[in-house]
């Protein structure tokens, strides 16, 4: 019989997982079984334990895992070079997708595919992608890179490394919960490409560094900088409803932080994401485009609704005004996306490995059959 076509490989199932569950129509997202919204509680490290070893760690496990975090810290001096070749204006997801790549070079074991050298590989990449992100950021302002200070985790280090001050605790719990909120999300795009890479058994880096192209995409990790471009260039609260008449009125326009191949209903990670940038909101001088943003919401609905849709705010629509009122760099917004799944995307890798099934869908052929061939002599 003729295999179906699923386009976009929508509603196909491709492997089993035990690390994150998602119910589209009710809105819900597991983390190995556990509710996000309980999980916020939770540190993104904490959440990065969970996901690989499929349970929340006790104190003792936490302080292990950090301490095994410690001696990846520090960028490979050649891939600290490899920064300063960049020319001025590269985009941050390619040095990420570049210097994911790179760290293999200069990993004594890239290949082995054992859990322990992949668990070695991946504690690695979860310390050196926010790393490498800060790092180059100070480079591209002139500045120094920094020393890491591992002693404030994950996500306080990371905007220490940015910002060279230590975070408030207020900032520190705002990117801890956007890292873990970021974390994991089952079968998306870029999660698929790591897997499916994996499933050609290539190595752990070389799967990471097609994922990271993979989520570079507006319409998956890219989503979060064309919202804010978009605000940007709306540029008042008064103009925002225009534009989304505008941009639906064009043929397939598409309001960027909105729809999700998955949620039918609010994405919970959104929702969440609104609560905090509502709190930023009350003291910063930015507030203006989560304002923007509410109202981009409120007429989106009304829109969509009209069209008989279910078209919500996704994850990436108020990660864009809480990064702005984090002071982070808009072109930066996407690799900090990146920063945080890296943790899902080697969890994931850790399950390819270990029961592996080469992914090798059919593309349906439709072109000509038959033609007789011309040299090229003979070519008009
Ligand atoms: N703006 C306007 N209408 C939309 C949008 C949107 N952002 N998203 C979906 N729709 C509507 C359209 O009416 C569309 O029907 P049409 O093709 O007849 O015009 C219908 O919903 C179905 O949309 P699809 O794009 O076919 O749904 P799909 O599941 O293929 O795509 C996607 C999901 C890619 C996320 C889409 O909603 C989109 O392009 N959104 C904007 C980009 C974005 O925010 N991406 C981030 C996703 S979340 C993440 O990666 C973390």
């Amino acid at each position: 019989m003729e295999p179906t076509i699923h386009y976009g490989l929508a509603g196909v199932y491709f492997a089993e997982t035990e690390i994150c569950g998602i119910n589209g129509d009710r809105g819900e997202l597991f983390y190995r079984g556990y509710d996000i919204r309980d999980l916020t509680e939770a540190t993104y490290t904490e959440v990065v334990y969970l996901l690989w070893h499929g349970e929340l760690p006790t104190q003792r496990q936490l302080d292990d895992f950090r301490a095994e975090l410690v001696p990846h810290y520090p960028i490979p001096d050649k891939v600290l070079e490899l920064l300063l070749c960049l020319p001025p204006g590269t985009d941050p997801m390619h040095m990420l997708q570049a210097a994911a790549a790179m760290l293999a070079a200069f990993d004594d074991n890239p290949d082995e595919i054992d859990p322990d050298n992949l668990r070695r590989i991946g504690l690695s990449l979860v310390v050196q992608f926010p790393n490498l992100v800060a790092t180059f950021e100070r480079l591209r302002r002139g500045e120094q890179p920094l020393e890491p200070k591992s002693e404030l985790g994950l996500a306080g280090n990371f905007l220490y490394m940015l910002n060279g001050e230590v975070p408030t605790p207020a900032a520190e719990r705002v990117l801890n919960t956007a890292l873990l909120l970021h974390a994991e999300h089952g079968s998306n795009a870029s999660t698929f490409v790591a897997r499916s890479s994996a499933s050609t058994l290539t190595d752990a880096y070389s799967a990471i560094a097609a994922a990271v192209g993979s989520l570079k995409g507006p319409l998956h990790g890219g989503a979060n900088e064309a919202v804010m471009r978009a605000l940007e260039s709306i540029g008042t609260i008064d103009k925002v409803e225009q534009y989304v008449l505008d941009t639906l009125a064009k043929p397939k326009g598409r309001v960027m932080g909105f729809g999700h191949r998955v949620y039918k209903v609010l994405d919970p990670r959104g929702a969440i994401l609104r609560d905090v940038a509502a709190e930023l909101a009350e003291s910063s001088s930015e507030a203006e485009y989560f304002h923007m943003s509410l109202e981009m919401e409120r007429v989106m609905e009304r829109e969509m609704t009209a069209r008989g849709r279910q078209v919500k705010p996704n994850l990436d629509f108020f990660s864009a005004s809480v990064y702005r009122m984090l002071g982070i760099p808009v072109d930066l917004y996407t690799p900090i996306f990146a920063v945080a799944r890296v943790s899902g995307w080697m969890a994931h890798l850790f399950e390819q490995y270990a029961d592996n099934h080469l992914v090798r869908p059919l593309v349906k052929y439709q072109g000509e059959r038959g033609r007789p061939f011309v040299p090229i002599a003979k070519r008009g």
